[in-house]
């Protein structure tokens, strides 16, 4: 199957690594041009050929300086992919010990920065008929399994995908999420990140945790997702393989998520 992508230009934040690191990668390999942004400029990313922006997403003036270069330097936005989130304020803790400052911080960098990115990027979609892919997770099915202001924004940032994909399809825009479940990314093999400090919780060897990840989240295939595997599945939705495929919320979990 080809994606017909090459040639098109394109936006992926939070692409310092992970899943979003992954989708330049594939992207570039597509023949797309990609800015990618992060706060922190990695040699993988440097590597990738994308043009790498250095910008603090879940501010207003880190959006700023990402789109006014990626403007600049692409001249036009066809493809779109809010990927950044999750973010240093995500703590296994619960209702009672998240504050507002880890309300906001959270909101900021789950859904606002998709908010303002996708607001600065609009004309040049609507111009170009592009797509737009939102990073969500399956904590906005199965909110009781994550931190709740994270499993709220991942919700909201679904909703906000059905909005933005009936408001805009029409002028030729499409809009859609991915949802992963557990990806194999630094959110969960950092000892210091979001799994370490689960585990540390749970009083359990970090490396064990990690390897019974599938068995205690019930995943039917036995094993987490790579973020290649994402990728390839954002890389489809942005082409035009995928042309009548919008406002459609994408599960990727290797079957965690049990219901319809
Ligand atoms: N991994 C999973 O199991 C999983 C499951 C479901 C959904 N997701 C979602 O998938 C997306 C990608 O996550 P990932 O697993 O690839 O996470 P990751 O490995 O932690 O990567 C996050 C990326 O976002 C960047 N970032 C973080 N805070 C930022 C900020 N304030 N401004 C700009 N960039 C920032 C990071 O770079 P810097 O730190 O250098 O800025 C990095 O490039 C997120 O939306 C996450 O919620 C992940």
């Amino acid at each position: 199957m080809k994606l017909g992508l090459d040639s098109k230009t394109a936006v992926v934040t939070g692409a310092s690594r992970g899943t979003g690191l992954a989708t330049v990668q594939t992207l570039i390999d597509e023949g797309v041009r990609v800015v990618g942004a992060a706060r922190t400029i990695t040699p993988d990313l440097e590597k990738s050929g994308a043009i790498a922006v250095a910008a603090d997403l879940s501010t207003s003036g880190g959006v700023s300086t990402l789109m006014d270069t990626a403007l600049a330097e692409l001249g036009g936005i066809d493809l779109l992919v809010n990927n950044v989130g999750a973010g240093d304020a995500v703590e296994p803790v619960g209702f009672l010990d998240t504050g507002d400052a880890e309300w906001a911080a959270i909101f900021d960098l789950n859904l606002l920065s998709a908010v303002r990115v996708t607001r600065a990027a609009l004309p040049s979609l609507i111009e170009r008929r592009g797509s737009v892919v939102n990073v969500s997770s399956i904590n906005s099915r199965l909110p009781a399994a994550g931190p709740v202001a994270y499993s709220a924004a991942k919700a909201a940032l679904a909703a906000l995908g059905k909005s933005l994909a009936e408001e805009f399809g029409p002028r030729g825009v499409r809009v859609n999420t991915v949802s992963p479940g557990v990806v194999r990314t630094a959110i969960w093999d950092d000892p210091d990140g979001f799994g370490g400090k689960v585990a540390a919780l749970a009083g359990a060897d970090h490396a064990a945790f990690l390897e019974g990840i599938p068995a205690a989240f019930g995943i039917t295939t036995g094993r987490i997702t790579e973020p290649r595997e994402v990728a390839a599945l954002i890389a489809f939705l942005l082409s035009e393989v995928a042309g009548n495929i919008t406002g459609a919320d994408h599960v990727i979990d290797g079957g965690t998520v049990k219901t319809l």
